[in-house]
């Protein structure tokens, strides 16, 4: 079984999805690790060939062996994934590869396009939204820098992962729509866990 979980930054997916994860006992995908780990490796080097590129996705983000989880959460880093997120071939090359992982076994996955593109059949969608202040609110207590810095970067990064030409963020049709802006993680968590209950008893074969 799949679980989608999309949205904007900000919206609780990864605190969501993580313990929706481990609630249901499915293994948890964050995609955006891996577009982070391609802007990390373009700012190391900006000829890196995607193809070669080794991320490992478990309890940490390594890239090529080296433990990158605290440096993709880099502000530089956030800034330029959006931009390579935008790139058709990137997305292609990231997209195949979410796609080989899903292709077995119960997951919980996270993104901008796990929905509408990586998983299409995902028994159950999610699109995870919440008011523009509150999402930035809830990253500057994060990472404890001005709500004022986060919001404006937010804001920019809305509209690059809402404008591009390639995969832009939108919820998929058959999505259930959550605005989590005055829900607590727990209530989320709670409805997502209880959706998959009742979407997992029904689940067909991909
Ligand atoms: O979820 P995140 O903030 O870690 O994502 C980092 C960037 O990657 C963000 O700008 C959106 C982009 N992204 C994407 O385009 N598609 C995904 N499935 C996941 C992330």
């Amino acid at each position: 079984m799949i679980v989608a979980i999309d949205g904007p930054a900000g919206a609780g997916k990864s605190t969501v999805a993580r313990a929706v994860a481990q609630a249901l006992g499915f293994t948890y995908l964050d995609t955006g690790a891996m577009y982070r780990c391609v802007a990390l490796a373009r700012l190391r080097d900006p000829q890196i060939d995607l193809q070669s590129l080794e991320i490992r996705l478990s309890d940490n983000v390594t890239l090529g062996g080296e433990d990158v989880s605290e440096v993709i959460r880099s502000t530089e880093v956030t800034a330029l994934a959006s931009e390579v997120a935008a790139e058709a071939d990137v997305r292609a090359a990231m997209a195949l590869r979410q796609q080989a992982m899903l292709a077995s076994g119960d997951w919980v996955a996270e993104g901008r396009d796990i929905g509408t593109v990586v998983a299409p059949r995902a028994e159950l969608k999610i699109f995870l939204h919440a008011d523009p202040q509150e999402r930035a609110r809830r990253r500057a207590e994060q990472t404890g820098r001005p709500l004022s810095e986060v919001l404006t970067e937010q804001q920019q990064r809305d509209r690059r992962d809402g404008e591009r030409e390639h995969s832009p963020l939108v919820a998929a049709e058959d999505a259930v729509k959550l605005d989590t802006t005055a829900l607590s993680a727990d209530e989320v968590i709670a409805r997502i866990v209880q959706l998959a209950a009742e979407r997992g008893s029904g689940a067909q074969t991909r």
